[in-house]
């Protein structure tokens, strides 16, 4: 697997020192607060697994999963809800957990149903940012890293479902999805 890499854009040890600052931080803007953190699957789960560690707060922890890509390399723009959340999100403070914010499709999609659900506020901690991928105008509230754009995978992030598992994010070889195109 590690051979399909190309470089690692983001390393373990980033990755650990991205969430412990980010944790801290959320930690102090939430400090009366007791809010849902709405992980959106599949590729937030490492990210919202170490990210949770650091925050020191009671909160809920939700999930929703959500789909735009549809197995290729580029978004499709549609934005499926496969699953939904098991919670109300009424009244409450929102913080959205993601791996990447790239054409941002997703996320200001999901932050406008959560807002129309009567959410009091809705914020976002992604680990990364590709804002030369944006299609959609979003800044998000907390960044682990602003990366270039290229395809990336790992940490959660995925082509075709696979390297997820990868415990850093790389930039995937060019021959390995053009074996597929
Ligand atoms: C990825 C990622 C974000 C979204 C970001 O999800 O986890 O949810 O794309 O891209 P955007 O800003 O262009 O919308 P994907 O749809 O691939 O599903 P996954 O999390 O299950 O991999």
């Amino acid at each position: 697997m590690h051979n399909d890499i190309a470089d690692i854009l983001v390393s373990e040890k980033e990755i650990q020192e991205i969430c412990v600052k980010l944790g801290k931080q959320i930690t102090a803007d939430y400090k009366d607060k007791q809010p849902i953190f709405v992980g959106l699957l599949k590729g937030c789960v490492p990210f919202m697994s170490d990210l949770a560690r650091q925050v020191d707060l009671k909160f809920d922890m939700a999930y929703m999963s959500v789909s735009s890509y549809h197995g290729g390399i580029a978004s499709s723009g549609d934005v499926k809800i496969k699953m939904d959340l098991d919670i109300s999100v009424k009244d409450r403070d929102v913080l959205i957990v993601e791996d990447i914010v790239d054409t941002a499709n997703t996320i200001v999609t999901i932050i406008d149903l959560l807002k129309h659900r009567g959410a009091k506020s809705v914020k976002m901690a992604t680990l990364l940012d590709k804002p030369a991928g944006r299609l959609r105008e979003y800044q998000p509230e907390y960044v682990g890293r602003v990366i270039p754009k290229e395809f990336v995978v790992g940490y959660g992030l995925d082509y075709d479902e696979y390297y997820r598992n990868l415990p850093y994010v790389g930039i995937l070889k060019p021959e390995v999805y053009a074996k597929k195109s």
